[in-house]
């Protein structure tokens, strides 16, 4: 049981009224997508304003917007003044569109129907064991997004997003090789790699994704010019030579056989004394909350993947011909699980 309720002390009425908050949960996560979608945060951005010039500048209508910024204030997400106005506070902050680490794209990701709809089709998982994703869209997951510019758009800003927040202290927890090729294996927009150029001036570095995907790469930065290219393939089907591979939250979102088929791929490819990273929450032991517990849902009902525990982490490694021989812990809700040869 997590920390926060404690068993022995609730009445049958609390508990009750615990889950009926829980089931009422799923407002707060709509109601920041409503604000986030309308920009409320930027319009906030100058300081305080009443909710009628809020909605005015947002072109919503006053009364709705009252209700969905008080529900949103029980959060600490707003806080409405004495004299009524509305200013952001320190988590409102984070949803402004020019904040250090945006919070906005990946609020819209997590909320987007792709993934809202899934989640609210987990019974179905329950029953048949698999995925909804394909019968609710029409095709899986990452295929969806490739015959989709809006959904795409969406889901791949919103990711690099999700990963701003997390990539220098990752990046600083790794250890790269002073020379050599790095392939980051489903790199996204490449925020990842670019740290890794970075930290490690001798190094070169591959960003491997879908073609799609890499044309929107963030890579042309002068600091890291001259050390980097683009690779638009199927990491599936082969993955460029390298003396470490980075792979970062992609193995959660595949079953076990496709890992495999991915890991060895890069075992095939690396260099003599090469090594594999893979960067991916390991989910520990116990009932504490963890973000990866709660994602894991996601991935149970979007795609045919899950969260892996060390054990598992271990078998995928080995039946890829690669051995785990650290974890290393990054200060955030993921672990760097380093792999070399058998
Ligand atoms: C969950 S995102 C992770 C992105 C990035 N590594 C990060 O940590 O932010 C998964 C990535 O895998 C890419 N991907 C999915 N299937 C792929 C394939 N068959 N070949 C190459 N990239 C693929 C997606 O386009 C997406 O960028």
């Amino acid at each position: 049981m997590p920390s926060e309720i404690s068993d022995t002390h609730l009445s049958d009425r609390e508990a009750t009224r615990h889950l009926i908050d829980e089931a009422l949960g799923f407002v707060y996560p709509a109601a920041l997508r409503a604000v986030a979608t309308v920009g409320v945060a930027d319009h906030l951005a100058g300081g305080p304003l009443t909710v009628a010039e809020l909605a005015e500048r947002t072109g919503t209508q006053e009364g709705s917007l009252r209700r969905v910024l008080r529900v949103l204030a029980t959060r600490g997400v707003f806080e409405e003044l004495d004299d009524g106005r509305v200013r952001l506070t320190t988590l409102g902050q984070a949803l402004r569109s020019d904040a250090p680490f945006p919070a906005r794209p990946a609020v819209l990701m997590l909320t987007d129907r792709s993934l809202w709809q899934s989640a609210g089709e987990v019974e179905r998982c329950l029953r048949q064991g698999g995925p909804v994703f394909e019968e609710l869209f029409g095709m899986p997951f990452f295929e969806y997004f490739a015959h989709d510019e809006r959904a795409a758009a969406a889901f791949h800003s919103g990711m690099a997003a999700f990963s701003d927040q997390e990539n220098e202290p990752i990046a600083a927890a790794c250890d790269f090789p002073a020379s050599g090729v790095v392939v980051d294996v489903g790199g996204g927009h490449g925020g990842f790699l670019l740290e890794v150029l970075r930290r490690s001036p001798g190094v070169e570095g591959v960003l491997l994704d879908e073609e799609h995907v890499v044309s929107g790469h963030r890579l042309d930065v002068e600091e890291i010019k001259g050390r980097w290219r683009v690779a638009a393939g199927d990491f599936f089907a082969e993955v460029p030579p390298a003396d470490l591979y980075v792979i970062k939250r992609i193995l959660h979102d595949w079953d076990d056989e496709n890992c495999v088929r991915l890991l060895r791929n890069c075992r095939r490819a690396m260099t003599p004394g090469g090594r594999v990273l893979v960067i991916d929450a390991v989910v520990p032991r116990g009932d504490e909350p963890h973000q990866a517990k709660a994602l894991d849902l996601l991935l149970l009902a979007a795609f045919t993947g899950r969260e892996r525990t060390e054990a598992e982490f271990a078998a995928l490694l080995g039946a890829a011909g690669l051995r785990l021989s650290r974890i290393v812990p990054t200060g955030t809700v993921v672990s760097i699980v380093e792999a070399t040869a058998a």
